[in-house]
């Protein structure tokens, strides 16, 4: 048994951030739009970016060519395929509405597309899902309060809410009152914080927002105190070190700090973020990581056990993974 083909979480993936380019000149086509670029290889010569905003600039470009359900269907089902390959056995998926509607999309369009994907990988792929709508932090609170009523029409559909976006200028607590109102009516609760932000920003995402999970949360390692606190919240991190590198968050995934997080008592799991734009899917993460750092498979083992643990899933059924997990996952044949 190897590591590739052991059972895992995703935590963190937005959906729009699996968009492959070949996917996205197929859909451009069929839309009769023309995307800025001469070929796959031209756009994926774009993908070289020195911090999140140069990435977020490409990133919303690529959404635009997403029109009709067929189109969010077949995002939605492209990653559920890559997903079976590296062994996901359950995925929480970011998507940023407000990319769409803001464009004219019908939210409707967005989520019923998405929502027959994994439907339909849950039955024909055997992977669990839940949703996630993330606000776009860039943009005034009154915006996701706009758009925060659709999001509880398809309550049914969407497990939670998160935040996401530019980061630095943008704290948390701008989106306090939004996520007051959230959690008033049931929703989970996620942020990205302290990716390119400060310690602070992680700080307000736990005492003003009241998140169940980070996202991301390198940045937590430089607040003593902070790391203290969310070990004693049992607050997990969903860490992304493909994306950190291609964010220059880290300059060498030598230097990435998973395994200080790990040996410090965080629960940090692993998740691809981005796929499509930052070179690698779950595996590549943890292959490359390995590679880099030396994982042990102690280390690896639970790092997967932390993402089914640190999952929306309810107790019966994340025993029932981690048991498939100890099955497989004997530390001796990883
Ligand atoms: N939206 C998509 N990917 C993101 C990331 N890594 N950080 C913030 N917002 C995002
Ligand atoms: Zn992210």
């Amino acid at each position: 048994m190897n590591l590739a083909s052991l059972p895992k979480a995703e935590l963190h993936m937005h959906i729009e951030g699996s968009f492959e380019p070949e996917l996205m000149f197929k859909i451009a086509k069929r839309n009769g739009i023309q995307l800025p670029y001469e070929s796959v290889d031209a756009l994926k010569a774009c993908y070289a970016f020195n911090n999140l905003q140069e990435f977020l600039d490409i990133y919303y470009q690529g959404v635009n060519v997403l029109q009709t359900e067929e189109d969010f269907y077949d995002l939605a089902w492209a990653y559920l395929e890559r997903a079976k390959k590296d062994n996901i056995v359950h995925t929480e998926i970011f998507f940023d509405p407000q990319s769409h509607t803001s464009r004219g999309i019908a939210f409707d369009t967005v989520i019923n597309g998405l929502h027959r994907a994994f439907e339909d990988g849950k039955k024909e792929l055997d992977i669990s899902y839940y949703i996630i709508a993330c606000f776009l932090r860039h943009l005034p609170e009154q915006a996701g309060f706009d758009i925060y009523p659709d999001i509880l029409r398809h309550k049914d559909k969407i497990i939670g809410v998160g935040l996401d976006s530019s980061e630095i200028g943008h704290p948390p607590e701008k989106y306090q009152r939004l996520f007051a109102q959230a959690k008033k009516d049931g929703f989970k609760m996620v942020a990205h914080a302290g990716e390119e932000g400060p310690a602070e920003y992680i700080w307000q995402a736990i005492n003003l927002l009241k998140v169940d999970r980070i996202d991301h949360g390198n940045r937590c390692l430089d607040d003593q105190q902070l790391v203290s606190t969310i070990i004693e919240k049992k607050l997990a991190l969903t860490v992304c070190p493909l994306s950190n590198l291609k964010l220059c968050v880290v300059d060498q995934l030598k230097n990435h700090p998973i395994r200080t997080m790990l040996n410090q008592g965080l629960k940090a799991t692993i998740n691809s973020d981005d796929p499509a734009y930052f070179g690698g899917y779950i595996n590549d993460n943890f292959e490359q990581l390995q590679q880099a750092i030396g994982l042990s498979n102690t280390e690896i083992k639970q790092l997967i056990t932390n993402s089914f643990n640190a999952s929306f899933l309810n107790e019966k059924v994340k025993a029932k993974y981690l048991a498939k997990l100890n099955d497989l996952g004997s530390v001796n044949t990883i």
